[in-house]
């Protein structure tokens, strides 16, 4: 197996990771994924809350991140407002939260410890900053098989007690992650008819 190593978001890796992002999301629509010049913008904001896992100088997994303060009551409608109009403007350094805004591993890459060590090195970033948690809205693929019969809740109980499992939501709670709740319409992934979950780690959980 080839060594992986990690490194922050530099210029020279926004077209490959802007790349990799559409191989590992191909049915979300173009205005919530992260293109090449969104991806310029995070450099510019805070290149130190984006890891990248690469295989040679080829990037194979991505997890991006800003500071915001986040009310869980009272999000902004979608994420691409809570993001900011171009993905980074609403970085704040002073912000309560790390918000997760995109993470993924090439297909080829998957289920070998990749994704967990971009959490680790996220959470890392949390810890050295002092911040209260890390904050993300999974996408829920494995909901695709019961969204017709299983309500979100019901569902999200299937997969916190294991009956259920989601391929990215039991991943994250497998890393610390706990369910604050369902949001719906928050981006576009028809997979779950655009439901998503509210989720956070808090250095605490790490114990
Ligand atoms: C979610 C994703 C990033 C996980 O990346 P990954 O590199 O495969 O994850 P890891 O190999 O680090 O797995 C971490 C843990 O989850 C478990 N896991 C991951 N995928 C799994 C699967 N399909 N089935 C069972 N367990 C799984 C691993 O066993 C591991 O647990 P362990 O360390 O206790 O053994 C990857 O599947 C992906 O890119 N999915 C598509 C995009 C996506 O959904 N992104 C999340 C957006 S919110």
């Amino acid at each position: 197996m080839s060594n992986i190593t990690y490194t922050t978001l530099s210029l020279e890796l926004c077209q490959p990771v802007a790349d990799l992002v559409d191989i590992c999301f191909p049915d979300m629509p173009d205005i919530d994924k992260y293109d090449r010049d969104d991806l310029r913008a995070m450099y510019k904001a805070f290149s130190e809350g984006t890891i990248i896992a690469l295989d040679g100088d080829r990037p194979v997994g991505m997890g991006t991140g800003i500071f915001v303060n986040l009310d869980f009551d009272n999000l902004p409608p979608t994420e691409n407002e809570l993001l900011g109009s171009d993905e980074h403007s609403a970085h704040n350094p002073a912000g309560d939260y790390y918000y997760g805004s995109d993470f993924c591993v090439h297909p080829d890459y998957r289920r070998r410890g990749i994704g967990r060590e971009i959490y680790n090195r996220r959470k890392a970033v949390v810890v050295r900053h002092g911040k209260v948690g890390f904050a993300a809205a999974a996408v829920l693929p494995g909901y695709e098989k019961f969204k017709h019969n299983t309500d979100i809740h019901a569902y999200l109980q299937m997969v916190k007690s294991g009956e259920a499992f989601d391929p990215t939501l039991s991943m994250q709670m497998r890393n610390g992650f706990k369910l604050i709740r369902p949001i719906k319409d928050f981006f576009t992934y028809p997979r779950s008819d655009n439901w998503a979950a509210l989720i956070l780690w808090t250095p605490e959980d790490a114990g």
